[in-house]
């Protein structure tokens, strides 16, 4: 790693300021892998805000994968009706399956394992596996994009950028601790790095921050044109 002292940065704004989301664990507390593939799969293209109810109502219907994996497909589907993008579900219920009936009921704790399974793709095996099983993995969604290219001040656009901003990512990340690092890269990327005049005064990346420094924030990401 070329440095750490910007993960070290981050983390220590997370502790403070860390988002207390139902899905998250309270610090010490044991992380449950059901209830971060849950809301990983909910969160793909849906808000925190629209998302929150919904996590409830599964987990306090369905409070394991095995309860999820024995659901007639149909009541999945009903108790999901209002979330969007119908696949996602259907997606969630054969992964509960595949989960409770290939693997004991107990997710893999591999990348490649996670990946295998129904609708878990890039992102989600990242996600889960970092903040599940801390597997050193870069997570990298829209807000990870943003603050990093920022932070680098890429000039390449995306999508192709996107080999690059992982490798940046895998890079920075704390590997002692790589579910919080991912976590608190959402948050930054929600509350501060905003897409339009991000909170740069209040950021705990400024002093390692390329595109703050020359005052070039809300140029990155590049977009390729279309
Ligand atoms: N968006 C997707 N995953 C998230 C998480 N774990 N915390 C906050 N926002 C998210
Ligand atoms: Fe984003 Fe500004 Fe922080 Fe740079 S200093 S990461 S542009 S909020």
């Amino acid at each position: 790693q070329e440095s750490a002292a910007p993960a070290a940065a981050l983390l220590a704004w997370y502790d403070r300021h860390r988002r207390h989301l139902p899905w998250r664990a309270l610090p010490g507390e044991p992380v449950d892998p059901y209830r971060v593939w849950l809301s990983e799969i909910m969160l793909q293209q849906t808000t925190v805000k629209a998302v929150a109810p919904y996590f409830a109502a599964f987990l306090a219907r369905w409070p394991t994968v095995a309860d999820l994996a024995a659901a007639p497909v149909e009541e999945v589907m009903k108790a999901w009706a209002g979330l969007g993008y119908y696949s996602r579900a259907r997606n969630l219920h054969a992964c509960a399956i595949a989960v409770a009936r290939d693997h004991d009921g107990r997710f893999p704790a591999e990348i490649a394992g996670l990946r295998a399974l129904p609708g878990v793709g890039d992102y989600t095996a990242a996600a889960v596996g970092a903040i599940a099983f801390d597997l050193a993995a870069p997570v990298v969604d829209g807000n990870v994009e943003r603050v990093v290219t920022r932070l680098e001040a890429v000039d390449e656009p995306l999508p192709g950028a996107k080999p690059l901003i992982r490798a940046l990512v895998a890079d920075m990340l704390d590997p002692t601790r790589p579910g919080d690092f991912a976590q608190a890269m959402m948050d930054l990327g929600a509350t501060i790095c905003t897409p339009r005049r991000p909170a740069c005064a209040l950021c705990s990346l400024r002093p390692f921050c390329a595109a703050a420094a020359e005052g070039s924030q809300e140029a990155y990401p590049k977009k390729a044109p279309k």
